[in-house]
């Protein structure tokens, strides 16, 4: 018999319901808040008020396009942590609403981990391409960079992480100075391609281990900026390409070199790459070519699966529920973890 899960996504800004059936994808539906533009960032509050309008229609869309009805699901899947605990709260007490109501069990997941464990998502029956164990992913998003060693799908050992800033906030900081708007990273990304990575030489942090630092970077690039508008008040407007390349070559650089040194000295060949940061066509060029110089079998994300979405709940609450992992009724949300 066939095992039908419901997703629930609602950490941060993303609405995201989807179903899948024996771990292949049915729908994943997304609703971004277009709200906090306006604001630099993510309001919190602004945030789970959009959850609370946005979650039954999420929902019903999910299912009326997998052409599922919510009798036949099996089981309710929510993210319990980490993230915005106003947003957690709208994801949680709907999935304990619908799955009381239904009288079937609910599963939490680690928004971390569902974002490794996106690459086991199926999209049809013989999609294939899945990890094999172990591998290493390199979790990249607005507040994460982490190392994490994958051994099985619920044995996850991070090795390394940021010490201050993640990758994603460099990209949106650094493009703040330059006034891209929120958040800066496609755009960072887009302006990139028409611009020189190596014109301007920013800071690289020198610490131990696979840990990761990115706020001296963006120390660098503000000094970098304040010396240069000295001389040139235009210099922002005359340079924004070459600026945006020399970000992204710098954080990719970063980036590649702590997981090149992981990969060497565990002996590991199979590499993935997860969260939001994972869009960047910087760092998946970076893969390709670490795959064709290294012999690394790669794992990029399809773009749907890069930022939040609820597919990868869902895909990480099918392999709980293989093993009969549930959670109970008075499970409350978590706002920080390490995985
Ligand atoms: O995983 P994610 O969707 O959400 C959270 O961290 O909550 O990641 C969002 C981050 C933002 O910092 C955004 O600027 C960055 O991912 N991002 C990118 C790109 N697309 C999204 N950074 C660089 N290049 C991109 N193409």
């Amino acid at each position: 018999m066939s095992i039908i899960i419901l997703g629930i996504e609602s950490s941060c800004d993303d609405t995201s319901a989807s179903v899948l059936r024996d771990g292949v994808l049915l729908s994943n539906i997304i609703t971004n808040q277009d709200v906090h533009r306006n604001y630099g960032g993510v309001v919190p509050e602004l945030a789970s008020r959009a959850h609370q309008q946005n979650i039954i229609p999420v929902v019903d869309t999910a299912l009326k396009n997998a052409g599922v009805k919510k009798e036949e699901l099996d089981a309710i899947v929510f993210t319990r942590g980490p993230g915005l605990m106003g947003s957690l709260l709208v994801g949680t007490s709907f999935a304990k609403g619908l799955s009381s109501g239904l009288g079937i069990p609910m599963i939490d997941v680690n928004h971390l981990q569902a974002h490794v464990l996106a690459h086991f998502i199926k999209e049809n029956d013989e999609d294939s391409n899945q990890p094999n164990f172990p591998f290493l992913c390199l979790l990249v998003s607005g507040g994460n960079s982490q190392i994490i060693l994958v051994k099985a799908h619920d044995v996850m050992e991070v090795i390394g992480q940021t010490i201050d800033d993640a990758a994603g906030e460099a990209f949106d900081k650094c493009a703040k100075v330059l006034g891209l708007g929120y958040p800066g990273g496609p755009v960072v990304d887009r302006l990139a391609k028409e611009g020189n990575p190596t014109a301007f030489k920013l800071n690289k942090p020198s610490i131990d281990g696979y840990n990761y630092s990115f706020s001296g970077l963006k120390t660098s690039f503000l000094y970098l900026i304040r010396d240069h508008l000295k001389n040139d008040p235009d210099f922002i407007k005359n340079n924004t390409n070459d600026l945006c390349a020399s970000i992204q070559s710098t954080v990719v650089d970063i980036l590649m070199a702590k997981l090149r040194k992981a990969a060497k000295d565990l002996n590991i060949s199979e590499v993935a790459v997860a969260g939001g940061v994972s869009a960047n066509s910087a760092l998946r060029q970076a893969f390709e070519e670490h795959s064709v110089k290294y012999g690394w079998k790669i794992h990029i994300p399809k773009f749907a699966f890069t930022t939040d979405n609820a597919a990868m709940v869902a895909m990480a609450g099918h392999f709980k529920y293989l093993d009969h992992k549930f959670c109970e009724m008075d499970a409350a949300p978590f706002s920080r973890v390490v995985i």
